[in-house]
Order: C-alpha cells, then structure tokens, then sequence
C-alpha cells in the first residue's frame, strides 16, 4: 500500500467539510478547510468547534494543536499546495425540487481561475447525475491544464459521524482518470484496513448511488409509518411486526423504527430531487412521491391525536416538548419534524416549552422568544397540559415518571418516537400514545 502525506483542502466546512477535514488531519495529512463564513472560519481558528457531532472536539483539538488542520476564508490560500480538493458545499433544493449547484458550480469556476498544477478536484457533496461533467466544465472555461473531478459521495450519518467518516461500510470514487484514481485509493486506504471495500465506478454511477440510498432509506422509514399506522387501526403492535419481520436477513432489523417522520437535511431533499432527476429524463419514479406524501403526513400526526384528547380547543393550553434536533446526537434541526409540531400548536393558539440536550441555539435562532426555551427536560414540564416527545435522545428514555407526574398538570405523553413501555405507562396511570401501538388510557379527563 503506497502511502503518502497529502495536501488536502475542503471547501465548506459545514457537518460534512469539518468531519472530512479534521478526519483526514486524524490520519496525518496536512488539511486546510475553506469556508466563506468569516464568523465560522474565526471560531474555528480559536479553537473552538462549531457543531456537535461526539467524538469531533477531540479530534478537532488534537490536529489542530498539531498544526495538520487550518482554517481560511480565502480560497487560493486552501488550495495552492493541495493536491486533492473536496467540495462539501451546500447543494439545498432548487425551485423546482431540483438540487441547486450554485454554490458548486460557483466554486468550481472560482478554482479553473486558481489552479496552476494538477489537482483532483472532488464532490464529496451529494449531487445529481451528470454535476462531475459541469465542474469540469466549470473549471475548463478558464483553466486549459490537466486536472480531474472525481465523485465521491459521503455516506456519515450525523451524530455517529466521526465513526462513520472513519470506519465507512463502504468508499465510493466515481473517476475515469487513473491518476486521481490511485491518489483517491491512497487517501482512503487507511480509512478501509479492516477490508470494508473501496467501489471504483464511473462518475454517473457514484452519483447516482448516494440518491439510491437515502431514497431507499427514506421509502424504509415511511414503510414502517404506514404500517405503524395500519397496526393502529388493525388492532396490531408495531413493535411486534417490527421484530418479526426485522429478524429475516433479507430485511434487516435496522431503520424499522416508525416515528414522526424522517427529516435533516438529506432524506427531504435528496428524495425530492431524485424524483426531480427521474421526472427530467421522463421517468415518473412513484413510489418515491408516495414516500414524500407519507412522510409530510407523519411528521404531523400527533397534531389531530392531541386535538381528540383536548376536545378540539388547544388555546391557552402548554405543551412541553422533548427534543428540537431531528434526530438524537445532533444539533441540526434543519426539517426537523419537532418545528412542524411547534408551528401547528401555535398556530391551535397553544404555547410550547421545549428542551434539547444540543440543539435549543439552533432554534432560537430560528424561533426567538416565540416558546420557552427550558434549562432542563423537567422544568419545560412545569404546568404543561401534555408532553410530547418528538427525539429520541437517550437522557429522555429513563426518566423520572414520578417527576413527570408532579410537574405536568395532567399524566398525558404523546409520544412520536416510542420509548416508553406501555405495561410500565399503563402502571403509572399515565394517558399515553406512541406511533402503530395501543393508546394507554388513564382514568383522568382533560
Ligand atoms: N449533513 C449530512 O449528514 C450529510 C451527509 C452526506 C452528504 N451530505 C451532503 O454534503 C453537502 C454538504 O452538507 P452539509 O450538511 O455539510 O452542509 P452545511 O450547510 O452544514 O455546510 C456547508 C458549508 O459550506 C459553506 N459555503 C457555502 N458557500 C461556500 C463557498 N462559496 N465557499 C466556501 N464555503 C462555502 C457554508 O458556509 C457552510 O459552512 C450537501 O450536498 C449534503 O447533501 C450531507
């Protein structure tokens, strides 16, 4: 295995960049991230991280301490010794559902103006079929050298996304030239030790991959809520199904779990931009809009449950919210079905009192003195007419029921991520409802 240090630069350095930037120092290349954010680029350089993500501080820390991991708003800077430039830029939805290559493309014509020497040029962002052609193209219009675009999708998970980035099930590198070929195997090869495999593959192909895999998780996910709901109405538990059907190795057991619907900033967009891609080249890909629909109506779901229990009339009554972040593990609350909840509530003309272990600044941000923002999980309890659960984060899974109990003005949960047990709820004499599993009633009214 012909190993070398390299010189790498990432551009953007968001979840993506600083997870790839500060796990490519981890393996002693040299790395300086880029990013048009000068607050964000500030931060960093005093050392201090910007998001949460476990198990990155430390790392951050480490390489940035030993001089392997800089950070610069100026492009030319990041990329004048690097031989290998990855681009984790923002590719959000465009009007037309379409993924929009602005920042990429932009990018992209800003380094065929830099560039003097070969250079592998890298989208580690997820970007349609066809995206590694324009950045060459992009890049060409002004630069006439040697240089390739390689696609290489980023498969993280946020929130286990260090381990992830380290130990990946699998690399892609879409590339039909041998040289960026060989510097990308090198790059990774520490990344693979224990033989998980690097897939080499055309451009089109690595494209089209990480679509095919969000779009499959995400048709999982709203799988699993349509017979979460069906078991409602069938008189079934999903936890049962779910197990039963999960042991089989065809299925799998992981990503069964029915909830309040998928959200971040991936499955959402990269669903519906694969359905845009699909409808470009007249392809009507439906299961994947019937996914979509789905899942706009799963992360509201609890909403006409809460109305039943309240008799239709939520003005002037308090809910308190467990978890903002669209998943545990995380601060990102980019769709996060938590704010849809939020917004139906206020709109009802009831008041919310949330808590998030990492994600409350995030949406302060976004919603100001709109709810209150509690110090702890129990104090957003305090005369609340119901809690509802919309993340899993694992501090919420043991609670004190007795606390619960005492601060909420009535024993009603709603919970849209299943995690308390119904014979312990149904003990407590709680009134509680989970997704494709029986409503516990308890003797109290509204
Ligand atoms: N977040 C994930 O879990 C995840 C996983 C796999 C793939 N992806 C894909 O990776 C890409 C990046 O996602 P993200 O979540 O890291 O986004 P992000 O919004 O967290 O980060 C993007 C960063 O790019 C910066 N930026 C914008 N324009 C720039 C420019 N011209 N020059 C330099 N920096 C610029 C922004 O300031 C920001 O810091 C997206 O295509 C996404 O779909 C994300």
């Amino acid at each position: 295995m012909a190993l070398h240090i390299m010189n790498i630069a990432v551009v953007g350095t968001g979840y993506v960049g600083l997870v790839t930037g500060t796990c490519f120092a981890e393996t002693g290349n040299h790395v300086t991230c880029v990013d048009i954010d000068a607050a964000k680029v500030e931060k960093l350089n005093s050392g201090t991280i910007t998001i949460y993500e476990p198990g990155l501080e430390k790392l951050f820390i480490r390489n940035q301490k030993e001089g392997r991991l800089h950070f610069t708003t100026i492009l030319k800077d990041a990329v004048a010794d690097a031989e290998i430039i990855f681009l984790a830029l923002p590719t959000p939805p465009g009007e037309v559902g379409s993924a929009d290559l602005k920042y990429i493309l932009g990018v992209a014509h800003d380094l065929g103006k830099i560039i003097t020497d070969y250079k592998v040029i890298v989208d580690k962002s997820t970007v349609p079929v066809g995206t590694a052609a324009k950045v060459h193209q992009a890049i060409a219009e002004n630069y006439k050298g040697a240089f390739a675009v390689v696609s290489n999708p980023e498969f993280l998970r946020e929130g286990v996304a260090v381990e992830d980035f380290m130990k990946p099930d699998r690399v892609v590198i879409g590339t039909s030239d041998d040289r960026a070929r060989k510097l990308m195997g090198d790059l990774f090869a520490p990344f693979v030790r224990s033989g998980n495999p690097v897939i080499y593959m055309d451009e089109h192909s690595a494209e089209l991959t990480k679509y095919a895999a969000n779009a499959f998780l995400a048709v999982k996910i709203s799988f699993m809520n349509e017979i979460a709901r069906l078991c409602e109405k069938l008189g079934a538990d999903v936890d049962m199904v779910r197990r039963g059907i999960g042991s089989d190795e065809r299925i799998g057991k992981r990503f069964l779990f029915p909830g309040i619907g998928y959200g971040g900033s991936c499955f959402p967009k990269d669903v519906q931009a694969l359905v845009k891609s699909a409808s470009d080249v007249q392809y009507d890909f439906r299961i994947l809009d019937a996914v979509m629909k789905v899942n706009d109506a799963q992360k509201t779901i609890l909403i006409p449950r809460i109305l039943d229990y309240f008799k239709g009339n939520l003005k002037g009554k308090k809910f308190a919210i467990w978890g903002l972040a669209f998943k545990p593990n995380t601060d990102d609350i980019r769709e996060a079905p938590a704010l849809y909840i939020i917004d139906a509530l206020r709109e009802a003309g009831a008041t919310v009192s949330a808590f998030d272990p990492e994600a409350m600044n995030n949406v302060k941000q976004l919603l100001g003195d709109n709810i209150h923002f509690a110090a702890n999980q129990y104090e957003a309890l305090e005369a609340a007419d119901a809690l509802i659960i919309a993340t899993e984060w694992n501090e919420f899974r043991t609670p004190s029921f007795d606390k619960i109990g005492s601060l909420l003005r009535n024993k009603v949960i709603f919970d849209g991520r299943n995690i308390f047990d119904l014979a312990q709820m149904e003990q407590l004499g709680y009134h509680y409802e989970s997704i494709g599993r029986k409503t516990i009633h308890s003797n109290h009214g509204s």
